[in-house]
């Protein structure tokens, strides 16, 4: 019965074992991963936008041949990750009527402007890399095809993230200009990036229930910490400082402590009050009636296939 189902379940998660989608799984878990994949999946597409803007003003041929494998590596994140909520039972068509319909939630960070050339190696570097601390832990998350899924994802973002990091580099070794670009770039992404990893463990409603699940398995504010441990030494090389006056080693917590987030930001951008959601949301919606009929094609030659194996 239920409650011996819910005895393995416990069992399987107690004991570090995955998930599987055949497996039973209370009905909270699976709405939990529904709500977390899909919003990962939904990011992910979202996300190609503000590079996008980039394409065609890319410096060089090489930089532009990058940009466009980098964009399309996110499309690609976005599928594997719509493919693995599938699996939950819910069907990619209804993830993409809620993000069409504006009633789903993407990654606070994709609302932000992409104004130079500059902010490809910072999305690079510190959004992409906000994006492998909050991942690499989602590799063991104990639903199997979500965990998957985050491998081969996260060995891409490492790859967007050097590429990221080297756009600077090259900037910052450059003209008085260019560092300052870089600069530019940095004091504008650096605060949005903290913030993609959620509200603060005090204020953050699912974490200790998907962390009890397994799902989660560091807080919000943990994987902020070591995200700013990585950056400070990274800064350094880059040549380039962080927008943060209080930023200092605390000796005895053996960690970085850093200055206040302005909260209210993340909680307006998540209302969808952010400078770009409007943006960011029309080209989803053009881009999706733009494919209806790629959509009618492919259902229209699937129906005929099915008729002649008739
Ligand atoms: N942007 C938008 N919404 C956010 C953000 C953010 N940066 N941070 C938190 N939220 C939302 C949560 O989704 C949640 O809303 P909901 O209950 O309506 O779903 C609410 O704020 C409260 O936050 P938490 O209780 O902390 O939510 P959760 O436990 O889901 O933690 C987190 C949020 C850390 C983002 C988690 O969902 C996660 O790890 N997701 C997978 C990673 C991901 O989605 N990354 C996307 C950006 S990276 C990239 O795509 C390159």
């Amino acid at each position: 019965g239920e409650s011996e189902a819910q005895a393995r379940f416990d069992e399987l998660i107690a004991s570090d074992a995955r998930i599987e989608p055949r497996d039973w799984m209370p009905d909270a878990y699976r709405r939990t991963l529904v709500r977390q994949m899909s919003q990962h999946a939904h990011s992910e597409i979202i996300g190609m936008q503000p590079e996008a803007n980039w394409i065609t003003r890319a410096p060089s041929l090489k930089r532009k041949a990058i940009l466009m494998a980098k964009v399309q590596d996110e499309a690609g994140h976005g599928l594997y990750l719509y493919s693995a909520a599938q699996t939950l039972g819910v069907t990619r068509d209804e993830m993409t009527e809620q993000l069409i319909a504006g009633t789903a939630k993407y990654s606070s960070i994709f609302n932000y402007p992409t104004l130079s050339w500059a902010d490809m190696g910072a999305i690079g570097w510190l959004v992409d890399g906000a994006a492998i601390c909050n991942q690499v832990p989602l590799c063991r998350c104990s639903y199997a095809p979500y965990g998957r899924a985050m491998v081969r994802i996260c060995k891409e973002e490492s790859f967007h993230q050097r590429q990221g990091f080297e756009i600077l580099l090259t900037l910052t070794r450059g003209t008085p200009e260019q560092r300052q670009m870089a600069q530019d770039a940095v004091d504008r992404w650096y605060w949005p990036s903290l913030m993609m990893f959620g509200p603060p463990d005090e204020e953050s409603p699912n974490s200790a229930r998907s962390m009890g699940w397994k799902i989660k398995r560091f807080s919000n504010d943990e994987l902020r910490q070591r995200f700013v441990g990585m950056l400070v030494p990274q800064a350094e090389a880059l040549g380039v400082s962080l927008p943060d006056p209080q930023l200092r080693w605390d000796e005895e917590r053996q960690a970085y402590d850093i200055g206040p987030i302005d909260w209210s930001e993340l909680h307006e951008v998540i209302a969808g009050r952010g400078p770009c959601n409007a943006q960011r949301m029309q080209r989803r919606r053009e881009a999706h009636e733009d494919g209806a009929w790629v959509r009618e094609a492919a259902a229209a030659y699937a129906a005929k296939r099915a008729e002649a194996a008739a």
